[in-house]
């Protein structure tokens, strides 16, 4: 019921948002073939999902402000004794108002009949354009069909939804918050197992197995993204998923790793040292990491630019590597030049939610966002210095450290919700020594 009724007031918002004298059209996933007659484990559209909390295939969210029979109307499957018998219990049309609180529910097979009629008494058609393959097909043969029947040509505009929605789910409300803390203490207390359980001589991918395990054996549904297990010199691969070699004794582990909960995502990373203890070296780089982690987490801050974690973060980093000497000049001239991109390539923080990298734009009026409570965004800096790096000190080489975590932006400060799994070099040994 709180789904629902989460769920009915986000509608609400997007109906006052869009006025009136138009229609929007939300349709979910498609079913993907895997291979021959076997389909991919099936997950809801994202945006369908935030406003419906429905997670069958093959239906339409149907948005009509100010319609009599109904304003929000949900096509979907109806019931059917044989196909249930093979696939499992469908809503049907009955539930699907009662269970979902819309107005009206429709044969999913009679979308093609209905929408040509809805749009022909509008002017505007709310459709993200270019996100649903297929289903883009049939809009713009709606479209046509209304266009061709109507005197004026440019009887329907085309206009993005995305654009009122994707500011919507930026901002988390007290449902979504709630869930995305529980994805994040799971995913962290899987993340925990890992540390405990790993040792010299495993592969890979059954740190990945036992993440997999950990997280769907506390209740979570799925993954949120494939596990990234890099062993050594792998974790300078930044999006590694091969997961399939032997962890040897001195390699630090990265676990770029979190699950998926009702929907939401949980983003975290640890780095840790497979013996239990960190090579000197390796202690040297992972404190700049997470000096730099910490100084940006410090910028979660209502008001601040949502960039300032990541030049927190630059700074540091840069300060820590002109300090080892694997970088030079002055400190002036490092953040200038960005020379600290050879060891740190990728942006410090990504808006996290129902999509691991989540909607909502980074810019507004051409300037970087300003954070405001309730929005959530991972906190990721990383150095990675691959075998092989010209001018570098071997004892550096094949060293890759990111240290992620999960943060809400709150009027008190930042609210880390992956912060169960420890990070501090002494916290790290001391739960691996257990
Ligand atoms: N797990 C992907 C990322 O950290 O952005
Ligand atoms: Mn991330
Ligand atoms: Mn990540």
């Amino acid at each position: 019921m709180l789904m629902q009724s989460a769920c009915r007031h986000r509608r609400a918002q997007l109906l006052r948002a869009l006025g009136h004298d138009c229609v929007a059209v939300i349709p979910t996933a498609a079913e993907q073939v895997r291979n021959k007659d076997t389909c991919f484990p099936f997950r809801p559209d994202s945006d369908f999902y935030y406003l419906t909390g429905f997670t069958e295939p093959e239906a339409v969210l149907v948005l009509v402000p100010g319609r009599s029979a109904g304003e929000v109307v949900l096509f979907c499957r109806e019931n059917d004794d044989k196909a249930e018998r093979w696939e499992g219990p469908r809503t049907g049309l009955v539930a699907a108002v009662t269970e979902y609180g819309v107005d009206q529910a429709l044969p999913y097979h009679e979308l093609d009949q209905h929408l040509p009629k809805l749009l022909s008494a509008t002017g505007r058609l709310f459709y993200d354009l270019g996100t649903h393959a297929g289903f883009d097909q049939r809009v713009l043969q709606w479209v046509g069909q209304v266009r061709q029947s109507s005197r004026s040509q440019s009887a329907l505009d085309l206009l993005a939804l995305s654009t009122h929605l994707h500011a919507m789910r930026l901002h988390k409300d007290a449902a979504e918050l709630a869930v995305m803390r529980r994805a994040a203490e799971i995913s962290a207390a899987a993340q925990i197992e890992l540390m405990r359980q790993c040792r010299p001589g495993m592969y890979e991918y059954q740190l990945a197995a036992l993440f997999a395990y950990q997280c769907q054996s506390q209740g979570a549904q799925a993954l949120a993204y494939p596990s990234i297990v890099a062993a050594g010199e792998h974790a300078c691969v930044l999006h590694y998923v091969a997961n399939n070699a032997l962890i040897q004794k001195g390699d630090l582990v990265l676990v770029d790793a979190g699950c998926e909960l009702d929907g939401y995502a949980a983003d975290i990373t640890r780095t840790f040292p497979v013996n239990g203890r960190f090579s000197e070296p390796q202690r040297q780089l992972y404190d700049i990491v997470l000096a730099a982690q910490e100084a940006a987490i410090a910028q979660v801050q209502v008001d601040q630019s949502w960039d300032a974690p990541h030049q927190a973060a630059v700074q540091v980093l840069a300060e820590g590597l002109l300090r080892l000497g694997l970088i030079q000049g002055s400190l002036n001239q490092v953040l200038q030049k960005k020379t600290y991109q050879r060891f740190f390539m990728h942006r410090t923080s990504h808006w996290l939610g129902l999509d691991v990298h989540d909607v909502g734009a980074y810019q507004v009026d051409q300037q970087p966002r300003r954070l405001t409570a309730g929005m959530v965004l991972t906190v990721e800096p990383g150095l990675y210095i691959p075998q092989g790096s010209k001018g570098v000190p071997p004892d550096w080489q094949g060293i890759g450290i990111r240290i992620e975590d999960d943060v809400i932006v709150r009027k008190k400060g930042p609210e880390v919700i992956s912060s169960a799994v420890p990070k501090a070099v002494g916290e790290i040994e001391a739960l691996m020594a257990t």
